[in-house]
């Protein structure tokens, strides 16, 4: 028996016979603006799925403890099933999106270190940034929790830029969520990592290879992302 247990944006989970696994349907849709714009692009779920269980299979090998078990088709993947601890991690590296927007910063300056901000995952809100004095009072996670999310990010951060930075790509910002396993409480990376999630820039010409080409009508998202995911298929 398999029901769905909930839709997103981008993707479906479904239960399996195991209650400690879910299988996850990557959809073709993409969205943006909190769900402002709207699309279909055929072939989308499948280039997420392949971009990120490849991102997925190079975590694990640095040992960062992930839900991923497994991709078991072209749209799906299994995982491990956990409490998603509803704080948005962003980090970045270099300047853009909202956060040149917020502080009149240009896009595309090196930051002189890592930024970690948390978000408040609700959509009725839009996701508002919140700092861990916010995330304790709100009871979203613990101090010990909050201080391996902030480590597990930093180390994340360390193993993609390198993985981009191999393939020729600037890692600029990404989104993370991190969930407890249902099993065992471990604080464990979840969602997904991708490049609906991440922005990622050509390292020469800053030529934008990620959703960013959606938001902002720059190019076609297929498209973009199938050069992606050929650019880190080529890395080994
Ligand atoms: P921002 O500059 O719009 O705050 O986005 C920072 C990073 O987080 C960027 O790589 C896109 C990603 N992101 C998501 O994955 N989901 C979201 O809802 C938002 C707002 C950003
Ligand atoms: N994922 C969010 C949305 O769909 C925002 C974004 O990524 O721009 O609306």
């Amino acid at each position: 028996m398999s029901e769905l247990l909930y839709e997103g944006k981008a993707k479906k989970m479904f239960t399996t016979d195991d209650p400690n696994v879910l299988r996850v349907e990557y959809k073709n849709d993409a969205t943006a603006f909190n769900g402002k714009k709207k699309a279909v692009f055929p072939g989308k779920g499948k280039l997420n799925n392949a971009i990120c269980t490849k991102i997925f299979h190079v975590l694990q090998e640095k040992n960062i403890p992930t839900h991923f078990i497994e991709k078991i088709s072209d749209t799906e993947q299994l995982v491990k099933a956990v409490d998603i601890v509803p704080i948005e991690v962003v980090v970045r590296n270099v300047v853009a999106g909202s956060l040149a927007k917020r502080l009149g910063l240009d896009e595309g300056v090196s930051l002189g270190r890592t930024i970690i901000e948390f978000y408040y995952k609700s959509d009725e809100l839009g996701d508002p940034m919140i700092n861990s004095d916010h995330a304790l009072a709100m009871k979203l996670a613990t101090e010990e929790e909050l201080a391996e999310i902030r480590r597990q990010a930093s180390r994340v951060n360390d193993v993609l830029q390198t993985l981009f930075a191999d393939a020729g790509i600037l890692l600029v910002d990404f989104k993370l969520e991190f969930g407890k396993l249902k099993s065992t409480g471990e604080i464990v990376l979840a969602d997904e990592i991708s490049p609906d999630t991440c922005r990622l820039w050509d390292i020469k010409t800053h030529e934008k290879l990620d959703k960013d080409v959606f938001r902002r009508n720059i190019a076609d998202l297929p498209e973009t992302y199938e050069k992606l995911f050929n650019r880190l298929e080529a890395v080994q």
